[in-house]
C-alpha cells in the first residue's frame, strides 16, 4: 500500500519521501512504482517524460527525521496498534505542528492512534483501497478530536490527486469494510451451506446480483489473511457473529492459501 500511495503522490506532482524499515525494502517499493508507471507508458496513459518526472520526485529513506519538512504524512505500516501509536508519537515530535498526520489503517481506531500524539487534532484516517493507484475511493476518516482543517486538507489532497474521497466518522470498518466484510463472510458460508463451488457462487453473484467481480475472486484479490484479520477486528469491536471469519477462510490461511499473492486461494493463479 505504501508504494501505491507514493505512486499517487508523485504522479499528482508532490515531492515525496518514502520511509521504510530498510533500504532494500524501500528499493522494492520504488521498483513497484517504476513497474506500474512503465505499464502506464506502454498503455499510453502517460508519457515517458511524465514518468521520469514523477519518479524523480520520489526520495527514499530509512530515517524518520527526513519527514520533518512534510505537509502531509500518510502512514501505511503493519496493521497493529502499538507500532502505529509508537510511530505517530515520533512523527508528532519530528514534523511541523501544522503538518497533517494520516493513517491508512483498515480496521483500527483512528482515535486510538491519534491519542498517542500531543496534537490529536491533526490526525485523520485516509483509507485507500487496493490497488491504491487504480481504485478511486479514499475514505477520509474524522476521529472525535480531528480538526476541520486536517479533514479538509486530507480531502482536498485526495481530490487533487484524482481520487474520489468521501468523509466518514471513525467507526469500525468505516464505510466499505463495515458492509463488505460481513457480506463476503456470508458468501463464503453459503459455499458450504448450499453446496456450491466457488466458480458457481461467483457466476451467481455476477449474473444474478450484477456484481462486477465474484466474491471468491474478490477475497482472493484482497488476500485471505488480510480479510481474516479485518474480520477478526470487526468481530472484536461489534460482536456480530457474521463478522467472525468463516472456518473455511481460517483453514485456508493456515494452509498458506492466501489468494493471488501465493498463487492459490479459491482459484489457482
Ligand atoms: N492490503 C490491503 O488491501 C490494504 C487496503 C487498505 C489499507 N491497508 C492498510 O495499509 C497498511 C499496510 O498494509 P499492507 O497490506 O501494505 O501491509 P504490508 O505488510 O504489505 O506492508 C507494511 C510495510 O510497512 C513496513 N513497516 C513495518 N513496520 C514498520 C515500522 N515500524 N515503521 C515503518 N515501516 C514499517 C514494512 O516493511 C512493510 O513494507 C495497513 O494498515 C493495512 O490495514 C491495506
Amino acid at each position: 500500500m505504501g508504494a501505491g500511495i507514493a505512486q499517487i503522490a508523485v504522479t499528482a506532482g508532490h515531492d515525496t519521501v518514502g520511509r521504510e524499515v530498510s533500504a532494500e525494502v524501500a528499493e522494492r517499493g520504488r521498483a513497484t512504482v517504476e513497474r506500474y508507471l512503465a505499464r502506464g507508458v506502454e498503455k499510453g496513459r502517460l508519457t515517458a517524460e511524465a514518468r521520469d518526472t514523477a519518479l524523480a520526485r520520489l526520495t527514499l529513506t530509512t530515517d524518520l527525521a527526513e519527514l520533518a519538512g512534510c505537509d502531509l504524512v500518510i502512514e501505511a505500516i503493519v496493521e497493529e496498534l502499538e507500532p502505529k501509536r509508537g510511530l505517530f508519537a515520533e512523527l508528532d515530535r519530528i514534523t511541523r505542528p501544522d503538518a497533517v498526520l494520516a493513517t491508512n489503517t483498515s480496521a483500527l481506531s483512528v482515535a486510538a492512534i491519534a491519542e498517542a500524539t500531543q496534537h490529536p487534532e491533526r490526525v485523520v484516517g485516509m483509507h485507500f483501497f487496493n490497488p491504491a493507484p487504480v481504485l478511486p475511493l479514499v475514505e477520509i476518516v474524522r476521529a472525535p478530536r480531528s480538526s476541520d482543517a486536517a479533514v479538509d486538507l486530507a480531502y482536498q489532497w485526495a481530490e487533487q490527486a484524482g481520487k474520489r474521497p468521501v468523509r466518514c466518522n471513525d467507526t469500525p470498518g468505516f464505510i466499505v469494510n463495515r458492509i463488505l466484510i460481513p457480506l463476503l463472510n456470508d458468501c463464503v458460508r453459503v459455499l458450504d451451506e448450499a453446496g456450491v463451488t466457488p466458480e458457481d457462487l461467483d457466476t451467481a453473484m455476477t449474473n444474478g446480483a450484477g456484481w462486477p467481480m465474484g466474491p471468491c475472486a474478490l477475497v482472493d484479490l484482497v488476500g485471505i489473511d488480510v480479510h481474516v484479520h479485518a474480520s477478526k477486528a470487526l468481530h472484536a469491536q461489534l460482536g456480530e457473529p457474521r463478522m467472525a471469519p468463516p472456518e473455511r477462510l481460517v483453514a485456508m490461511q493456515c494452509e498458506g492459501k492466501l489468494g493471488r499473492k501465493t498463487g492459490a486461494g479459491f482459484y489457482t493463479y
